[in-house]
This record gives C-alpha cells, structure tokens and sequence, in this order.
C-alpha cells in the first residue's frame, strides 16, 4: 500500500508543517499562516485536519491560533518535505506501507523516468537486501528504509566513491541528531562501538562509458531494542536507542541524511574525493589497521594505508601496493582487544 506521494515540492500540508514546527514556541494565527504560505484560510485550516488525524498533536486557542504540540514518528511525505533543506534531493517522495525491496522499487521509477532526487521509503521491507547477496532486516516501525535514485556525469569506474560518501553523509546525519561518532568499515558498514547500525546499498545501470543511474539503498537500525533483532543478527547489531537509550523520529534523520548528502555528492561530482578523503580517513574503522580482504576465493592480506580516486581501498601487502574496489574485509584483532571481547582482562583482574 502507497501511503503517498510528493511530486514537485512541497504542498499546503508540507508548507503548513513547516510553519508550525519553525514557529512552536508560540500560538500562530491562521490569518498569520495564510499570509506567510500566501496560502487561502480554506487551505491552511484544511492542511491542519489533515495533520490531526496524521497523529500531529495540535493545541487551539479561539483567540490566538495553533501550535504543535508533538509529531508522531511517521513517513509521510508531508514529514519528510516539511522544511527540508535541499534542492533536488527529495524533490519527489513515494511512501509505502511496505515493499519487497526500495531499491527494487526504486530502480523500477529510475527506469520510468524519474528524475534525480526522487526517494522510495517503506516502513518495512519484506525482502530487503544487504551487499553480497544478504537480506536486510526491516522491522515495522523501528528503522530508516530508503533509496535515492542518482543521476550522476561520471564514469563507472568512478561510483565506488558512491558508497563511501552516502556512509559520510549518515555517519554526519546521525552526529547531528544524536552526538555520537560513528566509524565506517569499507565500503559500507556503518559501526557504533564495532555492531554495524547502518548498512549501504549501491546498484548502478550503466554502460561501458556512461552511468544511467545509481540507486542508493540506505538502511539504519534506530529505536531497535536488543530484543528486537533476530537470533542471528542480535551479537553483531545494534541501533540509535541501544546506543542512547533514546527514541528518534526516522523521518529527522532522513532529512539530515538528505541534507548532507546532497552537499557531498555534489562536491564529489565536481571535485572527486579531494575535499572529503581527511573527513574519510578520520572515520574509517579499517585505515591503518591490519586486514583480510576476501575477493570470492582469493584473499589478500595487509594494512589499509587510505582510499584512491575512485574510492577503491589501497592495501599495502608485503611490498605491494594495490586498490581493490570490491570484496569484504575482515579486521585482525590485536591480543587486547581480544581480551577486551572475551572479558578475560577482567576475569584475570578480580
Ligand atoms: C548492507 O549492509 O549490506 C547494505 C544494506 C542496505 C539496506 C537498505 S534498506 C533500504 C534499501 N533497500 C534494500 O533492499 N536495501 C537497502
């Protein structure tokens, strides 16, 4: 089931949200709201109907107007364009109930036609898909679960770097909402204290020298608790509310997600990985660290000394020095931190 869409910017609805959240310190008229979205009285009183029974909570004085009072966890695409900063990203916005895939969903309107920007977000994914041939697991209600379709000029040789950037821009995202500092293992893993609480999902159609387009898949665990993931995921998952004890609104951190992505993207397209390799290198789990790199059945072993051009990753092993831009990295543990998992450092203290 579809439970919307926003084509073309932001309407009433969006405009009046917008207006409420900016302006919640205090009761707004709707003389006031009318005037400022140059909007008529009908409108505005339709667009705060709407809201209500959206599950806004907004208080009404007969003298002074309204103010939001609090704003459900939704994805609504009202939610998600109320107020968003950006200029292309998140320009069209199609909202579902749930979906097999978003990427799939995604690459279905890529190949319609639409333009660069356009999300795809579901409040659960029935087969929702990791890197190499893995699921994703997509609770209900619990996680973020989207994809953008791209559009970029670039070659492709050049959209590893992809994958890199849309991790910059969750890991920016999740520091703005949250202040915690999350680490990035190559190419796509985001980690809070070694669990990976986000996942990155390039797919890319393309010729020999030319991108159509590139789906980016973004998926966050955020108000996850521990007994939320299944069996097998439980040891090395976590989420925002496992990390803070907290609860967030998945469409806030769509919106930062968005809103940094675009300024990193576009300084990708015109500058490459120049201006962000310092930012990449700072939150990179694997930079420096001693690591298994297997490509199907080879594997190469050696220290990650940084990222080149294209994003691909530069492994200094015995005297050679060579960029990989696929495969899956397992870190070597240093004999502390072995006994720092096992609990044995303790145990041999007491
Ligand atoms: C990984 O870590 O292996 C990548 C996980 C990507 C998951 C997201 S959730 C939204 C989008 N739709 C999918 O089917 N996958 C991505």
């Amino acid at each position: 089931m579809i439970f919307g869409t926003i084509e073309g910017g932001p309407g009433a609805v969006s405009q009046v949200l917008a207006y409420l959240k900016t302006h919640n310190s205090r009761f707004a008229s709707v003389k006031e709201i009318k005037e400022s979205l140059n909007i008529t009285r009908q409108k505005a009183l339709d667009s705060i109907t709407f809201l209500r029974e959206a599950g806004y909570a907004i208080e009404t004085k007969p003298d002074d107007g309204f103010r939001l009072i609090s704003s459900p966890d939704i994805i609504l695409p009202v939610e998600i364009s109320a107020g968003l900063n950006c200029q292309r990203f998140g320009c069209r916005v199609f909202s579902y109930n749930s979906v097999g895939s978003t990427n799939h969903t995604a690459h279905d309107f890529a190949k319609a036609g639409m333009p660069e920007g356009t999300i795809v977000i579901a409040d659960s994914q029935t087969k929702g898909r990791g890197r190499l041939g893995r699921s994703w697991y997509s609770q209900s209600g619990k996680g973020l679960y989207f994809s953008l379709i791209l559009r970029p000029k670039l070659m492709p040789s050049q959209t590893p770097g992809i994958s890199l950037i849309a991790g910059l821009a969750v890991i920016r995202a999740i520091y703005s909402i949250t202040g915690l500092q999350m680490s990035m293992k190559w190419p796509n893993d985001i980690l809070s204290r070694d669990k990976k609480l986000a996942g990155i999902l390039v797919e890319l159609e393309a010729e020999l020298d030319r991108v159509d387009y590139v789906i980016v898949g973004i998926g966050v665990n955020i108000n996850h608790t521990k007994k939320d993931f299944p069996r097998h995921i439980n040891r090395i998952a976590t989420s925002l509310k496992i990390e803070t004890g907290k609860s967030f609104t998945r469409a806030a951190l769509l919106q930062q997600t968005l809103v940094h992505f675009e300024k990193i993207y576009d300084n990708f397209c015109n500058h490459g990985l120049k201006y962000l390799a310092k930012e990449l290198l700072e939150c990179s789990a694997v930079y420096k660290k001693k690591v298994s790199l297997s490509l199907g059945k080879r594997e190469i072993s050696g220290t990650v000394v940084g990222f080149d051009d294209n994003g691909g990753l530069l492994i200094k092993s015995k005297n050679k020095l060579q960029a990989y831009s696929a495969g899956e990295i397992t870190m070597h543990q240093t004999f502390a931190q072995f006994l720092e998992k096992t609990g044995s450092k303790r145990k041999s203290r007491s």
